[in-house]
């Protein structure tokens, strides 16, 4: 069965071609980071403009790599939510153009069991029940996947997303848009016990994340050494880095751990662009290693977002009935 993806949640305008939920046969991602990057963030206007300049020429191109024509598509798999509601709009307006003009069932995919689901195409063995450890530039939450449609939240962001704190304090040390790949560089040949940066908890919700008040550390940090009269130079910002990418990955890893210490034995799988980020998935891996519990780290290329995750569900969704009418709504805010 061939699933056609499509994604527009943010400044990725992408499709692809999966086959049976596991097989990539095509992913085509146009990024729109170097338009944002002027803005130092998202431009929620131009990213919809830009999605609808593009969707055209990227699914026609997913359909010709797969070497496939839309008549060979089962369904077609569109993110619904939660995203920009101007960009979601775009992708999803033509999924459903594309459903009535040739008859394809239309799906509607969470964003975020995307991301998780970008796991099932490099590993065929890969099946629910496990713990979804999501970070992205927009949500950080930790999940029970209870099968491939279920999902339960077991904490969440009370905040900002780890994706998030990673681009502003980016930008507070005046590196480019979206700043998460730089940072995770700089703090591999920084020193990490430069700056003492706080490690939060959320009363009364162990499990949830709070990444705001690390934010404002950072910042203050940074506008303090400025106003002291000092440069922001190179071993200032790699130490910064790194001190920061530490209290980051422990903010995560400690509500890991506390499920693990208390008997989790479900296999853990990272997903969204944050799990590109090569200090957590060290941080975690030795974490799962300690407890001896399986780990599944997404490859780099399927971090990010990409349509070729959404198919994936889509798969999963489409087998289990679940279609939309062509009335169907985009949300900028979903619960999963
Ligand atoms: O999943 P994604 O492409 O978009 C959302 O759904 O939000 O995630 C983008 C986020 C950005 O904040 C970016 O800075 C971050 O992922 N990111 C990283 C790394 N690569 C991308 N953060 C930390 N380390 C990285 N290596
Ligand atoms: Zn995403």
């Amino acid at each position: 069965m061939y699933i056609l993806g499509i994604e527009t949640s943010c400044d990725e305008t992408a499709a692809a071609v999966v086959g049976d939920g596991r097989e990539l046969l095509s992913s085509v991602v146009a990024s729109q980071t170097d338009i944002h990057a002027l803005y130092g963030g998202v431009v929620p206007e131009i990213a919809s403009r830009a999605h609808t300049e593009a969707i055209y020429g990227i699914v026609k191109s997913a359909l010709e790599k797969a070497d496939l024509l839309i008549s060979d598509i089962d369904a077609v798999a569109v993110t619904y939510a939660p995203g920009l509601i101007g960009a979601l709009l775009t992708g999803l307006s033509f999924a459903k153009g594309l459903s009535y003009m040739s008859g394809i069932p239309l799906v509607p995919v969470h964003h975020i069991k995307g991301h998780v689901a970008a796991n099932y195409l490099v590993y065929r063995e890969l099946e629910p029940p496990f713990i979804a450890l999501v970070v992205s530039g927009g949500h950080t939450s930790l999940l029970k996947v209870k099968d491939f449609l279920s999902y339960e939240s077991i904490g969440m962001t009370r905040d900002d997303a780890a994706g998030e704190a990673f681009d502003k304090a980016a930008r507070v040390l005046g590196l480019p848009y979206p700043g998460g790949a730089v940072m995770d560089r700089l703090a591999s040949v920084g020193n990490k016990n430069t700056v003492r940066f706080t490690v939060s908890s959320v009363d009364g919700a162990e499990f949830d994340f709070s990444f705001s008040g690390l934010k404002t550390s950072v910042i203050n940090y940074v506008h303090n050494h400025k106003s002291r009269g000092n440069e922001l130079d190179q071993t200032f910002i790699a130490d910064t880095a790194a001190s920061y990418t530490d209290a980051l990955v422990k903010t995560i890893t400690t509500r890991l751990n506390l499920l693990l210490e208390r008997g989790s034995v479900l296999p853990i799988v990272l997903a969204g662009g944050v799990a590109a980020n090569s200090h957590l998935r060290k941080a975690v891996g030795e974490l799962a290693e300690s407890y001896g519990v399986k780990l599944y780290l997404p490859p780099l290329s399927l971090c990010g977002d990409n349509a070729a995750m959404i198919a994936a569900q889509g798969y999963y969704e489409f087998k289990a009935g679940v279609t939309a009418p062509l009335s169907q709504n985009a949300f900028a805010t979903k619960n999963i």
